[in-house]
């Protein structure tokens, strides 16, 4: 076996990609998983959607094949390489989203009951985090902009004041940018954290070109965060759900620690698919085609925010966001009306709608044509005054509220629930993870109060809650 892996690695074959590749020429036969063989079994309309490539490409850990667990080989040299691309300590590739790198970060930092500061708007998969390490949740409030209806940064003086105060916090969790692409001064978060020993993470699931385009923004690994979790598919192009995990170069957190959290949640079975695509991404991004496409990208979105710019009764959001994430809203409309009429009458799904406002994120597959598509309906839209006919019920968006923490996400993970009238539901504690999706921010999770916020946006949409026993 020693043999063989020699014989396939030399040093032109350090990348999964051409490893795969020289190995298809090979004439081996595989008594291994995955049992379709490579593609001599597949399910006829699984072929037929995914063609006999995709399978061809998928196969277990093998020898020569390194093991994304442990790696050695391979895996090793393209995760050395995307650590030098990023400018990071380390790098991991992730096969199960930013998802498991969020949860995986936490693992790494945190210990059981453990004071962990996570801004609001994080994504519910904190909320599993805070389940599997059972440390103990404090909640930041970021800014909130009633006109758009969507958070945005976390405030600097109110982040220091908590930390001043609560000295046993181990690590403070953040989204930047937010879904809609709102930026924190992400330098000056991680010197308050590390004034107060405080370890940063950050959730950039929506920044995964930043590295490759300085306008976008600057990454957070670049300012001082310990750990980075980027989604590859939001933004790059990348198959879902791809993702990587960056440790920051003055990071004392050890990358073994990181490694062996990955493995606690990880399946022993990655997608080569996934991670031949990783490192496709990786390398295109890096390349000066890569970086010219980001740049056209930019530069088509920048022309379409102008164009939308001049239309009457419409207005762009545009702080201080990442221009790939297009936010719009229309006069005497709401972003849900606005959503229904682009998905009725102009056939165009956007990401997100709010009570405000309309959220289209753009990214690599993100065509001029489209681009165009997008503008003529808008234009359309509001030159012709267009309202949705039927009685649109007035749905309401969930205005940030302050949660109330009863218990922990870990002490009440399991234990007996009963349904209850919502509306019947003030002061009981929930015990249901309340997150719409997009964007998978917390309403409520379980251990929390329920308060009279909850019951008015939810008496609508759920007659019943799940409540602590
Ligand atoms: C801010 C944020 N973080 C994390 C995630 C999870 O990312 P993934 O789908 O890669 O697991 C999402 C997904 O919507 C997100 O919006």
């Amino acid at each position: 076996m020693a043999n063989l892996i020699i014989s396939f690695y030399n040093k032109n074959d350090m990348s999964i990609i051409k490893f795969i590749e020289k190995y298809r020429k090979s004439n081996r036969t595989l008594y291994t998983t995955p049992s379709h063989g490579q593609g001599d079994f597949a399910a006829p309309q699984a072929l037929k959607m995914l063609g006999k490539k995709f399978f061809q490409c998928d196969y277990s850990e093998i020898e020569g094949f390194d093991n994304l667990a442990n790696p050695i080989g391979i895996i090793k040299v393209v995760q050395e390489n995307a650590a030098r691309i990023y400018d990071a300590k380390a790098s991991f590739y992730l096969t199960n989203g930013s998802t498991s790198g969020i949860i995986a970060a936490m693992y790494s930092v945190l210990n059981r009951n453990d004071k962990v500061l996570i801004a609001r708007n994080c994504h519910k998969s904190v909320y599993n985090g805070l389940v599997l390490t059972s440390a103990v949740p404090l909640w930041l409030m970021p800014e909130y902009n009633k006109d758009w209806d969507i958070y945005e940064t976390v405030n600097i003086d109110y982040l220091e004041e908590v930390l001043s105060k609560n000295r046993d916090i181990k690590a403070f969790i953040m989204t930047n940018p937010t879904y809609e692409g709102v930026m924190s001064d992400i330098y000056r978060i991680s010197c308050v954290c590390k004034k107060y020993n405080v370890k940063l993470i950050v959730d950039e699931a929506h920044g995964a070109l930043w590295n490759f385009h300085k306008a976008l923004g600057t990454p957070s690994l670049l300012q001082g965060a310990d750990i980075v979790v980027q989604s590859l598919h939001k933004t790059a192009g990348a198959l879902n759900p791809s993702a990587l995990l960056h440790i920051g170069k003055d990071s004392d957190i050890n990358p073994r620690k990181v490694q062996e959290a990955l493995n606690l949640i990880t399946t022993t079975s990655p997608s080569y698919p996934l991670l031949i695509n990783i490192e496709a991404v990786i390398n295109f991004l890096n390349s000066e085609k890569g970086k010219l496409q980001v740049y056209e990208l930019v530069k088509n979105v920048n022309r379409l925010i102008r164009a939308l710019k001049v239309i009457p009764n419409l207005e762009v959001y545009s702080y201080n966001n990442d221009v790939t994430k297009i936010l719009v809203k229309v006069t005497n409309m709401s972003g849900f009306e606005l959503s229904g009429i682009l998905y009725e009458k102009y056939e165009i799904e956007d990401e997100m709608a709010n009570e405000k406002s309309v959220l289209f994120l753009t990214g690599l597959g993100t065509t001029k044509a489209k681009l165009k598509k997008l503008e003529r309906a808008l234009n359309d839209l509001c030159a012709n005054n267009i309202k949705i006919t039927q009685e649109e019920e007035s749905v309401k968006s969930f205005t940030a509220v302050e949660p109330r923490v009863r218990f922990t996400p870990a002490l009440v993970w399991g234990r007996p629930y009963k349904e209850v009238e919502t509306k019947f539901a003030l002061s009981r504690i929930s015990m249901e993870v309340i997150a719409d999706y997009p964007p998978g921010i917390p309403v409520l999770l379980p251990g929390e109060v329920i308060k009279k916020e909850h019951i008015e946006y939810l008496s609508a949409r759920k007659p019943k809650i799940k409540v602590l026993a």
